[in-house]
């Protein structure tokens, strides 16, 4: 059996940090699925489709070839980590996400990675779809004003000039959209171990999984 870990949760819990140190704990290749959805989004604004332009929209998903190099995501050859994280982004991603014909085709792209590697895969839908069958899976939680103040800290400093109450509405605009869509939205896998990280550092976290991993294997 593959060695796969879920790792779901709201925007802003400490999803890609977490999963990007577990995975190197292990060996595996850690597959950011927020970071491909982000992607889409990017490519589509650059473009000016709006996510209602189906049509469109898949188009331009047939003209993207994306892969992951040490964590960086490579669209058509170009290393887009960096943009894709910007506010203007985080505020339209859910909106994108929520498009039937994105979620299938980035599934499918996730589960041809998932087929070939042993993955460290976080997002929204890993634990309930993508990896329904992971034999490890962790949902992560923090308050949002915890989650926010996290990623206002990051963002400054990358020297992104933001403010506070945004990335808050920002978060809980976005965990309302991601956890209400119709298709596979955000929730708990049943299986799925919760940890709440309002009150509990990096290290903590993922000395906690990788214990209740080792523990298991
Ligand atoms: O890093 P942050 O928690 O802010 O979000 P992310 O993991 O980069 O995901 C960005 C957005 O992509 C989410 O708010 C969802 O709308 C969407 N997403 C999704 O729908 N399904 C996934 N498996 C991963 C992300």
């Amino acid at each position: 059996m593959r060695l796969n870990i879920a790792i779901d949760g709201p925007a802003g819990a400490g999803k890609s940090t977490i999963a990007k140190l577990v995975a190197k704990k292990f060996g595996l290749m850690y597959i950011n699925t927020g970071a491909m959805y982000r992607a889409v989004t990017l490519m589509a604004m650059r473009k000016n489709i709006k996510a209602s332009d189906v049509k469109n929209l898949c188009d331009l998903m047939e003209s993207l070839s994306m892969h992951f190099e040490n964590d960086k995501l490579i669209v058509n050859e170009e290393d887009v980590s960096e943009e894709i994280l910007l506010p203007k982004t985080s505020q339209n991603v859910s909106n994108y996400a929520s498009i039937l014909e994105v979620r299938e085709k980035l599934v499918h792209l996730q589960k041809e990675m998932a087929g070939r590697y042993d993955v460290v895969m976080d997002g929204r839908d890993i634990g309930t779809f993508v990896l329904n069958n992971a034999p490890f899976k962790f949902y992560l939680t923090a308050t949002p004003e915890e989650r926010a103040k996290r990623r206002y800290n990051e963002l400054m400093e990358k020297h992104v000039k933001v403010c506070y109450d945004d990335i808050l509405n920002d978060i809980i605009k976005r965990d309302h959209i991601d956890s209400t869509r119709k298709i596979n939205p955000l929730t708990k896998a049943k299986d799925a171990v919760e940890i709440d990280s309002s009150s509990m550092g990096i290290k903590e976290v993922v000395d906690y999984i990788v214990k209740y991993i080792e523990k298991s294997l």
